[in-house]
C-alpha cells in the first residue's frame, strides 16, 4: 500500500465577513475556529482576523478569515481590509428584515473598495456567500424566509446554491457555509 498524499499544494485565501451590527459576525467565526459560542456581545472594532486550515481539492488551504464591524462608527477602519480578499460572506439575521435588506449597501461598498472599477467583469463574477445566522430564534419570530433571501440574490446575480442559514449558537449549517467560500474562492484563484 502506498502512502498517501505527498507534498499537497498550499494556498492562502482571504475571506472577509461582513453585514450589520450584531446579525453574528464575529459568533460564526468564533463557532467555525474555535467551536465555541457565547451569549455575551462585544462589538467588534474595526477588524479582528482568524485563520483556519482547510483541505479543497487537494490543496492546503490557508484561510484568512477577516471579521469586520458592523457599527457604522467602526467601519472607516474596515473597508481597507477590503482589498486583495478572494470571497466574502454576507450575513443576515433571519429575524430582521432589515438587515437581508442591508446586504445590497454592504455589497456595493465592498466591491467600491475591493475593485478599481466596481462594474468590471470581475466585480460582477466576485464569489460571495450569502447567510442568514440565528435560525434557532422561535420560529414565530422570523422575518425573513429563504425565497427572500433568493429573491434578494437573484437580483444581483449570486447563484441559490451560495445561501445557508445557520445557527451559530447550535452549530447548524456553520462548517457548510465557509466551506463553500473556501471552495469558490479556490476554483477562482
Ligand atoms: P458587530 O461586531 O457589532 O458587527 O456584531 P457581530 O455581527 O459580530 O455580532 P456578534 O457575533 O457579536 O453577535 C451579536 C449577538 O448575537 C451576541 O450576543 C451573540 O451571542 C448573538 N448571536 C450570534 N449568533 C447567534 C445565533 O446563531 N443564535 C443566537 N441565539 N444568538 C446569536
Ligand atoms: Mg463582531
Amino acid at each position: 500500500m502506498s502512502s498517501s498524499g505527498g507534498l499537497r499544494r498550499k494556498q492562502l485565501l482571504k475571506a472577509v465577513v461582513l453585514g450589520d451590527s450584531g446579525v453574528g459576525k464575529t459568533a460564526l467565526l468564533h463557532r467555525y475556529v474555535n467551536r465555541t459560542f457565547s451569549t455575551h456581545y462585544k462589538a467588534t472594532i474595526g477588524a479582528d482576523f482568524m485563520s483556519k486550515e482547510v483541505i479543497v481539492d487537494d490543496a492546503q488551504v490557508t484561510v484568512q478569515l477577516w471579521d469586520t464591524a458592523g457599527q457604522e462608527r467602526f467601519q472607516s477602519l474596515a473597508s481597507a481590509y477590503y482589498r486583495g480578499a478572494d470571497c466574502c460572506l454576507l450575513v443576515y439575521d433571519v429575524n430582521i428584515k432589515s438587515t437581508l435588506e442591508r446586504l445590497t449597501l454592504w455589497r456595493d461598498e465592498f466591491l467600491r473598495n475591493r475593485f478599481s472599477d466596481a462594474n468590471s467583469a470581475e466585480a460582477r463574477d466576485f464569489p460571495f456567500v450569502i447567510v442568514g445566522n440565528k435560525t434557532d430564534f422561535d420560529p414565530a419570530e422570523r422575518q425573513v424566509a429563504v425565497a427572500d433571501a433568493l429573491d434578494w440574490m437573484a437580483s444581483v446575480g449570486i447563484d441559490a446554491e451560495d445561501h445557508f442559514e445557520t445557527s451559530a449558537k447550535d452549530d447548524v449549517g456553520v462548517t457548510e457555509a465557509f466551506m463553500r467560500m473556501s471552495v469558490k474562492a479556490h476554483r477562482l484563484s
